[in-house]
């Protein structure tokens, strides 16, 4: 069985596609585990709709980051409520109805980030401060880290909190119209709930300020890269951690003991750092692609197997009904055969000599004709002549126990080579067959028309031994011949 799990992302960027890689890459270590996406691209009305149509395609457990705090609540509760194990990663709910929570702390983040601004600016000078979604928990605990860090150092004055949405173009806007009606206010260092919507603000304010930012991602425009080319002055790393989501899921789901909560380390980067995280960065998604193209190479593998295994079968099955239909062939050529040889020799074997049509080729010395002469041998009047006389002659014989093939061949002017060849071809039995034939029709008659004993009727009709004469007229009729008179 398949355990499926949804994914509901409250939103879609290239924090959220680290994350999925890495959700996809813990999935491969589990064969029985399938994921679903959905992403809400920031909307509560869309990530609402999304966790309940994963609860109706009967999703075995529910892995959501909520848009905001309380919005979504209501649609992971109704999950939880139908028996759906919830983890909420990374933001938090309102309600208390989930399973497991993993995250790092977003609060611990914020002062952090205070503190380190607070000491680059040497305790003295103006910070812009740009939030997160407004109702999200992280954009609420980092605000209240790093206001709590900036309070205690009474030089540096906060001189503006715009509420931005997490995303670089709100950020850019909002500093834009903030910046329109405050010209005269000197900024020494923006700080931004997330390294995006630092950059936001970058394009408004200049190269000149200081910007600080939160997220740190490795990779290509990623907030390590940034702060190495000092295009921010720092960020901190915000873990993704998506296989560890997996392997918390699937304890859950095997019901194996797990951690509830699970807070995940997380570091600052600055200029001192940044170039040895990002070669680290860089080379644990090395490892990831090179992981990733090892399992679609196993998966091309496992599907050529198994298409090859189909192929195999479909070979076994047609040979299989080849044959079937070979033998059944060959069954049904023997039976008509077989049938063809009895209707002949019954029909001709029980025609009395007068039944026999003579035809103008009949002279009376037509066996020898008849042997030599291959088209008169397959008449049917020749034919019928022939079984009539080779009738008569064994008749003739028939409590003879002597008598041998050359005997009756000597009857019929033949030889016993001849003899044999003739009445194989017609009748497909050999003349012996055809002797010990009429002798146990004989003994049928004896048996029902007389008195005789089973062995004075074995004499009668040619056999010294009564025991070989029932074993030879049980195989012919199928019961032994003291049953004929029962
Ligand atoms: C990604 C993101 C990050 C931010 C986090 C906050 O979707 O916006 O940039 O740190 O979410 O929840």
């Amino acid at each position: 069985m398949k355990y499926r799990i949804g994914i509901s992302q409250c939103s879609a960027d290239i924090w959220r596609d680290k994350q999925n890689a890495e959700l996809r890459m813990g999935a491969y270590f589990h064969d029985n585990v399938e994921l679903k996406f959905a992403a809400a691209y920031d909307s509560d009305e869309r990530q609402v709709q999304q966790i309940d149509s994963l609860v109706n395609e009967g999703i075995d457990l529910l892995v959501v980051a909520p848009n905001q705090v309380q919005t979504i609540s209501p649609a992971i509760d109704r999950a939880y409520d139908k028996g759906i194990p919830v983890i909420v990663f990374e933001r938090k709910t309102s309600s208390r109805k989930y399973t497991a929570f993993i995250s790092a702390d977003n609060y611990e983040m914020g002062r952090t980030m205070g503190e380190y601004i607070a000491s680059r600016l040497d305790g003295k000078g103006n910070v812009l401060e740009i939030k997160g979604l407004e109702g999200s928990s992280p954009a609420i605990e980092r605000h209240k880290g790093f206001m709590d860090a900036i309070e205690k150092v009474p030089g540096i004055k906060v001189v503006g909190s715009l509420q931005g949405d997490w995303t670089e173009e709100t950020a850019y806007e909002t500093t834009k119209q903030w910046f329109a009606t405050n010209k005269d206010v000197r900024v020494d260092l923006v700080f931004g709930a997330n390294d995006r919507t630092a950059m936001g603000a970058r394009k408004i304010l200049g190269e000149k300020l200081l910007y600080c930012g939160i997220d740190g991602l490795p990779g290509e425009n990623g907030g390590i890269q940034l702060v190495r080319d000092s295009l921010l002055d720092a960020s901190y790393i915000y873990p993704t951690h998506g296989d560890q989501i997996i392997e918390l899921a699937v304890q859950i789901l095997e019901g194996k003991p797990y951690k509830k909560e699970t807070m995940l380390m997380s570091a600052l980067v600055t200029s001192d750092n940044a170039k040895v995280l990002l070669m680290q960065g860089e080379e644990l998604m090395r490892q990831a692609d090179r992981l990733d193209q090892l399992h679609e190479k196993a998966d091309n593998y496992l599907h050529k197997l198994d298409t090859q295994r189909v192929v195999n079968w479909l070979a076994v099955g047609v040979i299989i009904l080849l044959l079937v239909v070979f033998i059944l062939f060959y069954l049904y050529y023997l039976k008509k055969v077989n049938m063809q040889r009895e209707r002949v020799v019954n029909t001709l074997w029980n025609l009395k000599p007068e039944d026999i049509p003579v035809t103008s080729k009949q002279t009376d010395d037509s066996e020898s004709d008849a042997v030599s002469d291959e088209t008169e041998e397959k008449e049917p009047v020749a034919v019928s002549q022939f079984i009539s006389r080779f009738k008569e002659v064994i008749e003739a014989r028939l409590e003879d126990s002597e008598v041998s093939v050359e005997d009756l061949a000597a009857d019929m002017n033949l030889s016993r080579v001849q003899l044999y060849r003739k009445v194989k071809s017609v009748t497909g039995a050999s003349p012996v067959e055809l002797l010990r034939t009429a002798r146990l029709n004989r003994a049928y008659q004896l048996l029902l028309t007389t008195d005789k004993s089973v062995s004075e009727v074995a004499y009668a009709i040619g056999f010294t031994a009564p025991s070989y004469f029932t074993k030879c007229f049980k195989e012919e009729y199928g019961m032994v011949p003291g049953d004929v008179r029962k």
